[in-house]
């Protein structure tokens, strides 16, 4: 009797339930009234009296051993909390989410890797200019309307300090620091104090190229602007340029692509033109030459300036331009298979 104790005793500390069916099949072999345990009492009467006493202690602590392992496995299914056996190894492991690229950093970076295959480099400046980088060596007038409070952020007016509102300073600052040839693309973040809506903002990003060499004309800059609308918008893609001004460049210019969404035939979005604009461009003014102490005799060289937020637009038809900056990940996650 001793030992069938024993083993039963072995069995029910050894067990475990991994459902509420097994704990109950558990509770009617070993607990209920035509259990093993039972059986065990009702065989108690044909012990020797001798062993009576020893015997019937066994008995009661197995009965007790018992009913706890069953209370504890109940409490533990009661609680909700998974015994060690319910940890399933062949699960696979949480997916891990990898983030998505901004759409505006994608674009920059395109921009970029066109540029730099005919060899342009990447050239950066600071955000918080003077007004000698910004407007004063890029020949804008003394009383040219961005050297005005109302579209320009300044940080102090008397020394100069602003936020730069085109990246056109880094056309300064390259042209004082280096001498030609230079082919550089600059891109950043410019301000402009202006009232936020779907169609403008007080911080956006440009991308400026700059190219001054010996003998650069004005069609080297059309053919590599053309170079750029095949590139980033499909070989279809034809321009057009439309005389215009800037301060900085003479003659100036300002560049449509024949509209990629209708392919030139004419929709809302080119407004039935079938021409979008999509940059600023010339031959970088003589005077401005002069400002960075660049030859005008041995050096002529051509600029343009475009805005990342525009032709991010044209190649994914983002129609509120407040989305760039509100992080919205239900926005952002759209650009995960772009890169
Ligand atoms: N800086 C101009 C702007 O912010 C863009 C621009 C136009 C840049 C013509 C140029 C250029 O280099 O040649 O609107």
């Amino acid at each position: 009797m001793k030992e069938k104790i024993e083993v039963i005793k072995k069995e029910i500390e050894s067990f475990v339930a991994s459902t509420v069916d097994e704990l109950e099949v558990m509770r009617i072999k070993y607990l209920s009234k035509k259990g093993e345990i039972a059986a065990l009492f009702t065989d108690f009467k044909n012990v020797s009296d001798n062993d009576k006493r020893s015997v019937g202690q066994l008995l009661n602590e197995l009965k007790d051993i018992a009913q706890q392992r069953y209370n504890i496995l109940k409490s533990s299914f009661l609680t909700n909390k998974k015994s060690d056996t319910d940890l399933d190894l062949t699960r696979t492991a949480e997916p891990i989410t990898v983030g998505a690229r901004h759409p505006l950093s994608i674009v920059q970076n395109e921009i970029i890797q066109i540029f730099s295959r005919i060899g342009f480099v990447v050239a950066q400046g600071p955000e918080i200019e003077d007004d000698w980088n910004v407007f004063g060596a890029l020949n804008f007038p003394e009383e040219h309307p961005a050297r005005d409070m109302q579209d320009t952020f300044f940080i102090e007016k008397s020394p100069d300090v602003l936020l730069r509102t085109h990246t056109s300073s880094v056309q300064t600052r390259t042209m004082t620091s280096q001498k030609p040839p230079i082919r550089v693309l600059c891109p950043g973040r410019v301000y402009r104090n202006e009232a936020i809506s779907y169609r403008a903002h007080c911080f956006f990003h440009q991308v400026e190229g700059l190219y001054i060499d010996r003998n650069v004309s004005f069609a080297d800059l059309k053919q590599v602007l053309l170079y750029f609308a095949k590139e980033m918008f499909g070989e279809k893609t034809q321009i057009r340029l439309r005389p215009s001004y800037f301060p900085f460049t003479e003659p100036s210019a300002e560049m449509d692509i024949s509209c990629n969404l209708c392919g030139g035939k004419g929709c809302p979005f080119c407004k039935y033109t079938g021409w979008v604009e999509i940059l600023g461009c010339g031959m970088v003014d003589v005077n401005v030459l002069k400002n960075c102490e660049i030859d005008p005799e041995i050096y002529s060289g051509f600029a343009f300036g475009l805005g990342i937020e525009r032709i991010t637009n044209l190649k994914f038809q983002v129609k509120d331009l407040r989305l760039f900056s509100e992080n919205d990940i239900r926005f952002l996650e759209q650009f995960r298979a772009a890169v």
